[in-house]
């Protein structure tokens, strides 16, 4: 047995597939087309595991996912791959539109095709399940009850709205064509492999390096905050027994401002690597203009993950915090091959040319 992933080199992803080999003797096919965010040596631990099958390529391109579709044969699709950077998304929308929308369209269209073909019984079995995101939901208000996964779609960033659009697609290739798709929402991850572009691990490398600790505006708008682990956990879950055409929200019940957020991380550092100055690591923080148009508040209701599936977080937000902070220290070489683009040039070296 075979699956198809895809975006498996970058955060989540990567996350995934090092956890689905952990559990599992079925093949992993990672289609990926290292962008930026991209990054093989996620994956040094399988290098030489016939389990793992990476492939350097873009969703976009319907000829290689047939063609990959047709000689691996998965059971399913794990869509990961995107662009995931909000700030990104407000400096460079096309990327997204091209990425998460046209990518997402081509992807879907190849796999149906793929689809059609197949036998009755492995046709009945196959899944396409597509990873979202809470974002497409749209800002909270302070007291407001957390997002259902019924809650009306009202993305507000080019990267929300990107997302959205690939989710109504893979509705409508459910609802049209009968693909047996599953579609999750999910609250931002954090954990090991995390691009130090996002606020956690942009926090942790700045302070070590006694660089500013950028907090947008006041600091007080509230994210839900889930160990990566965690959303593996969830998505194998709803691999595994989701309802097809069915949504799905997954969270970690652990909504924090992010003023907080910096804060904690200060202190773990400050005990595990005070600062040579002896002073806290908080001295760093600086407020800084806040991103247009920044949601204030997303929370995800995962009751129904609980009630239907019987999946619940594993980490307590103080749990997964320690990890990762400790994670980030033990892996400083990772950190600085990243920072250099050292990486890239592997990358260069290895494929001819960066994307
Ligand atoms: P990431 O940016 O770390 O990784 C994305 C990966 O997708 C990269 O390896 C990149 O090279 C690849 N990719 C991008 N476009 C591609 C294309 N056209 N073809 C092939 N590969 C392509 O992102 P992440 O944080 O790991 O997020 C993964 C998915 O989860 C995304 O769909 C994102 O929207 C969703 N999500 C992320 C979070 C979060 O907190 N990070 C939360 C909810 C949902
Ligand atoms: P981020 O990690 O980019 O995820 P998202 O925008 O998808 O939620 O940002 C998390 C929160 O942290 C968000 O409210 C923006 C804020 N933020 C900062 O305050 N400073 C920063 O330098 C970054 C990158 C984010």
């Amino acid at each position: 047995m075979t699956i198809l992933v895809t975006g498996g080199a970058g955060f989540i992803g990567s996350n995934f597939t090092l956890d689905w080999l952990a559990q599992s003797d079925e093949t992993v096919i990672n289609l990926d087309k290292l962008s930026y965010a991209g990054n093989l040596h996620n994956l040094t631990s399988l290098h030489g595991d016939a389990r793992h099958v990476f492939i350097h390529g873009d969703i976009g391109d319907a000829a290689l996912v047939g063609q990959l579709l047709g000689a691996h044969q998965p059971r399913a699709v794990v869509n990961f791959a995107a662009e995931s950077h909000v700030d990104r998304s407000i400096h460079g929308p096309s990327e997204f539109v091209q990425n998460n929308i046209v990518g997402t369209f081509a992807l879907l269209d190849a796999v149906r095709a793929y689809w059609t073909t197949r036998p009755a019984a492995p046709k009945a079995a196959f899944r396409f399940l597509h990873v979202s995101t809470d974002e497409v939901f749209g800002s909270l208000g302070k007291d407001a009850p957390a997002f259902t996964e019924t809650h009306p779609f009202e993305p507000n960033s080019p990267y929300s709205a990107s997302k959205a659009a690939s989710d109504h697609l893979v509705r409508a290739w459910h609802h049209t064509y009968g693909l047996p798709v599953l579609t999750t929402h999910c609250s931002n991850n954090y954990g090991p492999f995390h691009f130090p572009e996002k606020l956690i691990p942009l926090v942790i490398v700045n302070a070590l390096a006694g660089k500013t600790l950028p907090v947008y505006g006041d600091g007080q708008q509230i994210r839900d905050w889930l160990y990566v682990k965690d959303h593996c956990s969830a998505i194998r879950r709803v691999l595994e027994a989701g309802s097809v055409g069915s949504t799905y929200n997954i969270g970690g019940w652990n909504e924090k401002a992010n003023l907080d957020i910096v804060r904690t991380i200060c202190r773990l550092l400050d005990s595990l690597r005070p600062r040579a100055d002896g002073k806290s690591y908080q001295e760093q923080i600086a407020f800084v203009t806040d991103r247009p148009g920044h949601d204030r508040r997303y929370a995800i209701d995962a009751s129904k993950m609980e009630r239907e599936l019987g999946w619940k977080p594993a980490e307590s937000f103080d749990s997964g915090i320690n990890k990762t902070v400790q994670w980030y220290l033990d892996n400083q070489a990772w950190v600085a091959n990243v920072q250099s683009g050292a990486y890239r040039d592997w990358i260069k070296t290895h494929y001819g040319a960066t994307t």
